[in-house]
Formats: structure tokens, sequence, C-alpha cells
């Protein structure tokens, strides 16, 4: 079946928001985890809006299932993520002024910073994962660079009117992860997708995992941690998610 990896973060948004230790993000994620969640996902931010390094450093301590921390594309965060040492690395562009990732990574400009940043994380044996919108050049910018993965960007499928024709989104996603299979990438996808819309995204045979984050936090405010991942699963199960 497909896998699904929780992003934790907005547990620690809502930490945050009064700067104690409740809710505590690593509780979350052991949850998920025992509910079914086969990878964790926390996104290390230049601004520690959410996510802190002391997440990630005990993250990584209790987890049984990777880790894979979401940052930008820079330096910075390269000297902040490399010695918590995460299974899995996934660069995304980053912006202060943006509330959560919005596009993916254009990888095509920057491959002349991302060739030698994916080099250093594997070397780091952090496997590297880009997030980038559905297009076949971006796909091949990352075969080219020597990603591990890419984990394609759903956002502009998740953002349609309920009942809209999806079929020109999905159409890009299944493209997109057929020539990242034939490229050699593993296939990840996420971002807005929810109960209601990650059926057809499950069904793309190609796509390996994926990432849910506000959804799931969303549903489990209200139902629970476990059954909101419980929930999502069956979800996946049940609409097309390969047995
Ligand atoms: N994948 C990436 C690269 C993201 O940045 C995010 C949001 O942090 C997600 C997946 C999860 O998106 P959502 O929170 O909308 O499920």
């Amino acid at each position: 079946m497909t896998r699904l990896g929780v992003n934790v973060d907005h547990v620690a948004t809502l930490r945050q928001a009064r700067g104690g230790h409740e809710p505590e993000p690593v509780a979350a994620a052991l949850l998920a985890q025992s509910a079914g969640a086969t990878g964790i996902t926390v996104h290390l931010r230049g601004d520690r809006r959410h996510i802190q390094d002391r997440d990630i450093r005990v993250l990584k301590q209790v987890l049984a299932v990777p880790l894979n921390v979401e940052c930008a594309a820079t330096q910075e965060a390269f000297d902040a993520v490399v010695p918590l040492k995460p299974a899995w690395v996934t660069l995304v562009p980053e912006t202060r002024e943006e509330l959560t990732t919005t596009g993916g990574l254009d990888a095509v400009f920057l491959q002349s910073s991302l060739k030698n940043l994916v080099r250093e994380y594997r070397t780091a044996d952090i496997r590297v994962s880009l997030f980038v919108d559905p297009l076949l050049d971006q796909v091949k910018m990352a075969a080219k660079l020597e990603a591990d993965a890419v984990e394609l960007n759903t956002g502009a499928y998740s953002d349609l009117p309920y009942g809209a024709d999806a079929s020109v989104e999905l159409a890009k996603l299944k493209e997109a992860a057929r020539l990242s299979t034939r490229l050699g990438l593993r296939v990840l996808a996420g971002h807005g997708l929810d109960l209601r819309n990650v059926g057809p995204i499950a069904a793309i045979p190609e796509i390996e995992e994926l990432n849910i984050g506000h959804s799931i936090v969303g549903r489990a405010v209200l139902i629970g941690m476990e059954p909101a991942v419980r929930e999502m699963i069956a979800a996946i199960a049940l609409v097309g998610g390969r047995a």
C-alpha cells in the first residue's frame, strides 16, 4: 500500500503559540507511528516558527520509522540539519512571508547550488528528496543532480475547488511520477492532501509515499492523533492505494 508520512509541524505551531511545552510534537509523532505512519516529517524553517532543533534531536532518538526533515536549500539549513542526522532531507523553497510552502523548488534555476548541496548531504549519509512541481524538466534535473527522490507537489491539484475537473493536474502528476521512476528516482507526493482528495493520488502506482500534515493534525484536534492517522491510512487503502 502507498505509505503515509505524517508531518507534525502544526503540533509545534500550537506549542509555540504559548512558548511552553504542550502539545509535544514528539508525542504526536509517536502516536502517528503507533497508528501506522511509516515516516515522520518536520520542516525546520529558518525562522524556527514551529519545529525546533531540539525536536529533531529527540525525534531522532525515539522514532523507529525514518525521519524526514524539510528545509531550505541553503548552507545555513545544511549546517543545522547535518548534525541532526535525519534519514532523509527534503529541500523546499522557503520564504519568511509564506504561511506554508508555496510551489516546488526550481531545480532547473538552482541547479549549480543544488549540485553541491545534494552531494554534500549524500556524503553525510542523508538521502535527498527535492520537492518539485510535477514538471518533466524539474524531474529530469532532479535525476541529473543525483537526488534520491522527488516529492511531487500536489498543491495545484489540492487547490482545485470541490467537484472541479482534476484530470489536467492528475495527468501532470502521473506523467511526472512515471518519468521519475524511469530515471531511477523514488517518488513521493504531498501538499494539501486530505480525506476527500487523497484517493486519486494514492492510486498513482509510482508514488510510494504521501506526506500529509495539515489535514491530519486538524482532524487530530477533534478526534485524536491515532484515529486521524488510521482514517487517512484507510482512505488511502480504500480509494485506490496499491495493495
Ligand atoms: N510536503 C512538503 C514539501 C511540505 O512543505 C508540506 C507542508 O509542510 C507537506 C508536504 C504537507 O502539506 P500539508 O500540511 O498541506 O499536508
